[in-house]
C-alpha cells in the first residue's frame, strides 16, 4: 500500500470536478484504494509521501496523435490539409522505413508525451516494424495505447503507398504480433477515406472480425475530405457509412478523429457503435479549418475526447488542448450559435481525463478502482492571489508546461 497526501482533484462527470483538499490517497497494486480526510487507523504506521499544497490529478489521455509526425511539429502550419499532407507529412512519415530513425524518434516522442503528463494515447504509423517497436516500448513502460499500422493504398505518393493486398497482410501480421499485449493494444487504422480503396477497407473489415479489434481514422475532418469521401464512395451516404459497410465498426472501440462536419447520418452511425469523437483544437485551426461541435455532440449523447493530433497540432500535452477546447468553443458559439454552447473548463477536463481514459478501462479518474496513473502539479497560487486546487488545474492547462508537473505515477509506480 502506498499513501500520498495533497490536494486531490479529478473529474466526477462532464459537469463536476471533485476536490479533496489536504487529503490522503491510498494505492494498492497500482489501483486507487481510497481517499481520506484523516488516515484510517490501519494505515497510520505506513510512510506517507507528502506533496503539500501541490495538486494530484489523473494523467491525461491523448486520443489522437501521430507519432511519426513528432519531428515536424510547428512546421507548415500556414498550409491546409491536402497541401500540408503532401508537402510535409508524407515525406516525413516515409522516413520510418528506417528502423534506426524510428527508434530514435519514438523513444524521444514517448519521453515527451510522458513528461507532459500523457499516459494513454491512440495513434498509428505506416511501417509495421516501426509501429511494432513503438508498441513494444509502450508495453514495456506500461503506457496504455490503442496503436495501429496506418493503411493507405491510393491517392498517396509512391514512396508511401501500399497495394491493398500488402496492406492487409502487414496489418494481419501486426494484429497477430500485438494480440497478447496488456497495455499497447492494436487497432485498425485506415488513414482516411481519400487514401483507402474499397478493396482495402473490406479486407480490413474481415481482420476486425477475426481479431476482435476496433477502428481509428480521420472522419469528416474537413469539407474537402467529406466531399472526397462521398465522391470516392458514391454508394455511401456519408463518410462514416464507408466504415460501417466495410464491417469495421462493430468489433472494438471506434475512435473518430476530428468529426468536425458530421451530417445527421454520420452522427447516427457513430453513436450506434458507441464511437468516440476526438476534438483536436490546435490541429483544427492549424491545418484543417473547423471546430468540432463538442457541445452539440455532447447534447446528443456522443462520447468525446481530446487529442493533440501531433503534428497537425504543435504541442505534446493534452492539457493545452483542454484550454483550447474552451477558447475555440466561444468562437464557434459566436459565429454559429445554434447548439454550440460554450464548453466549460469542467467539460474540457472531463474529456481530457475520465472520458478519454474510459477507452482504456478504469482510467482517467482517481476514484477507488481506477488505475493510479497520476500527476502532481505545483500550486499555481502567486503572492497576489491564493487560488483553489481546482483553479490550479485550470491555470496549469492555460499557462503550464511539463516543468510544472513535479511527479508522475504510472500504474501506481513513481517515475
Ligand atoms: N488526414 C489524413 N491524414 C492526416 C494527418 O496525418 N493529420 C491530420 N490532421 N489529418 C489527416
Ligand atoms: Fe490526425
Amino acid at each position: 500500500m502506498d499513501i500520498s497526501r495533497g490536494n486531490i482533484v479529478y473529474s466526477k462527470s462532464r459537469e463536476k470536478i471533485a476536490v479533496h483538499q489536504n487529503c490522503y490517497i491510498s494505492v494498492e497494486n497500482g489501483i486507487v484504494n481510497g481517499i481520506y480526510d484523516t488516515l484510517p487507523e490501519e494505515f497510520t504506521a505506513l510512510p506517507v509521501t507528502d506533496f503539500g499544497d501541490s495538486v494530484i490529478i489523473p494523467a491525461f489521455s491523448d486520443l489522437h496523435v501521430h507519432a511519426p509526425q513528432y519531428p515536424q511539429r510547428g512546421l507548415g502550419m500556414d498550409l491546409l490539409l491536402a497541401d500540408w499532407l503532401n508537402t510535409y507529412t508524407f515525406p516525413q512519415e516515409a522516413k520510418f522505413s528506417d528502423m534506426d530513425y524510428a527508434r530514435a524518434v519514438y523513444d524521444a516522442f514517448l519521453d515527451d508525451l510522458i513528461a507532459n503528463g500523457t499516459m494513454h494515447a491512440v495513434f498509428g504509423t505506416i511501417h509495421r516494424q516501426s509501429v511494432e517497436y513503438l508498441a513494444g516500448q509502450m508495453e514495456k513502460r506500461g503506457f496504455r495505447a490503442l496503436i495501429g499500422k496506418v493503411n493507405m493504398d491510393m491517392n498517396s505518393p509512391d514512396y508511401l503507398c501500399e497495394t491493398a493486398g500488402e496492406s492487409v497482410r502487414e496489418t494481419e501480421e501486426f494484429l497477430a504480433d500485438c494480440a497478447g499485449n496488456q497495455y499497447a493494444k492494436p487497432i485498425i487504422t485506415p488513414r482516411f477515406a481519400p487514401t483507402c480503396s474499397k478493396k482495402l477497407l473490406d479486407g480490413l473489415g474481415k481482420l476486425a472480425a477475426k481479431y476482435g479489434v476496433g477502428l481509428q481514422t480521420h472522419l469528416v475532418e474537413s469539407k474537402w475530405e467529406a466531399a472526397e469521401a462521398k465522391r470516392l464512395f458514391p454508394d455511401c451516404s456519408c463518410d462514416t457509412e464507408i466504415y460501417e459497410k466495410a464491417g469495421l465498426m462493430d468489433h472494438g472501440p471506434v475512435v473518430a478523429a476530428h468529426f468536425i462536419f458530421p451530417s445527421e447520418e454520420d452522427i447516427r452511425i457513430l453513436k450506434k457503435y458507441d464511437g468516440c469523437a476526438v476534438h483536436c483544437p490546435d490541429a483544427t485551426v492549424n491545418v484543417i479549418a473547423g471546430i468540432t461541435p463538442v457541445s452539440a455532440l455532447a447534447k446528443q449523447g456522443m462520447n468525446l475526447a481530446l487529442g493533440s493530433d501531433i503534428a497537425g497540432g504543435h504541442l505534446p500535452g493534452t492539457y493545452t488542448q483542454a484550454a483550447r477546447a474552451v477558447q475555440f468553443s466561444k468562437l464557434k458559439w459566436f459565429y454559429e450559435g445554434n447548439d454550440n454552447e460554450v464548453v466549460t473548463f469542467a467539460n474540457a477536463f472531463y474529456m481530457a481525463t475520465k472520458e478519454g481514459g474510459s477507452l482504456f478501462g478504469n482510467v482517467g479518474s482517481l476514484e477507488p478502482g481506477y488505475v493510479f496513473d497520476a500527476l502532481v502539479i505545483r500550486d499555481f497560487s502567486d503572492p497576489f492571489r491564493r487560488i483553489t486546487p481546482a483553479e490550479t488545474v485550470e491555470r496549469f492547462c492555460y499557462t503550464g508546461t511539463a516543468a510544472d508537473i513535479t511527479a508522475r505515477f504510472m500504474n501506481g509506480r513513481r517515475l
